[in-house]
């Protein structure tokens, strides 16, 4: 089958607007959105520009708004999305300013990946022979979230959806909401009430809007909202205490 990929093209150097810029191509069965990138870029068009690395949906390089949505190139199927004929959109992701085409500054979202310190600060010492302590007062739900938190690949696919973001710049992102999550909920962590105070400031957990975009987005499967909820909710509860 042949499909259409509408890509919106930007160079700031040279571009005063992005525009619009048309391949048709044919579809090979397993065929991927990066895939298809990358046979425009080999045999019809050399000046494209994308990031991507890993091609396995781990390095969470490629994510960008394939049909309007934020998603991985190299898991989005072609079949799945489209049927012969069909164009499909890639534009770059929101919330971060384009390089060139669809490659973003990445600078905004670690900024605020930075802010949250994603990182284990573990209590008291601990010789080099001796286990991590994993303690057990965790509650089995809070257990399964922060596992799946520790999914994360880091695409940017919940900071380019989020519209609350978008209209406030000031709010962190739902994935650094989940790093403040992560570590807060880790029983080994030494820093927790730093870090819940934190998430309670302007611009954290009690910002979001719960358009709960970030969940339809992660590919996968992080629920950022749920983390945002359970910190509201511990915030909350220490408000009370
Ligand atoms: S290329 Fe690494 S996630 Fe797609």
């Amino acid at each position: 089958m042949n499909v259409a990929l509408n890509i919106q093209r930007c160079n700031p150097e040279t571009d005063s607007d992005p525009h619009w810029q048309e391949y048709v191509l044919s579809v090979e069965p397993g065929m991927v959105v990066l895939s298809a990138l990358h046979e425009i870029h080999d045999h019809q068009d050399g000046t494209l520009a994308y990031r991507y690395a890993c091609r396995g949906a781990i390095c969470g390089s490629c994510a960008m708004r394939i049909n309007g949505t934020a998603r991985l190139a190299c898991k989005t199927q072609i079949k799945e999305i489209a049927d012969d004929g069909d164009t499909i959109t890639v534009e770059p992701l929101l919330n971060e300013p384009v390089i060139k085409d669809l490659v973003v500054d990445q600078g905004p979202f670690f900024a605020e990946v930075r802010k949250a310190m994603p990182w284990l600060v573990e209590k008291g010492k601990r010789e080099p022979d001796q286990p991590l302590d994993y303690g057990a007062d965790m509650s089995k739900q809070e257990l399964d979230q922060w596992e799946r938190s520790a999914y994360c690949i880091k695409c940017q696919a919940c900071f380019s959806g989020c519209p609350k973001r978008l209209e406030d710049p000031s709010f962190i992102g739902p994935e650094a909401c989940v790093d403040i999550y992560k570590h807060t909920y880790d029983p080994r962590e030494a820093k927790r009430e730093e870090r819940l105070a934190r998430a309670g400031e302007k611009g954290g957990v009690f910002d979001c809007d719960k358009h709960g975009v970030c969940v339809k987005v992660c590919p996968k499967d992080i629920r950022p909202m749920r983390a945002i909820t359970f910190l509201q909710r511990r915030i909350e509860k220490g408000k009370k205490q």
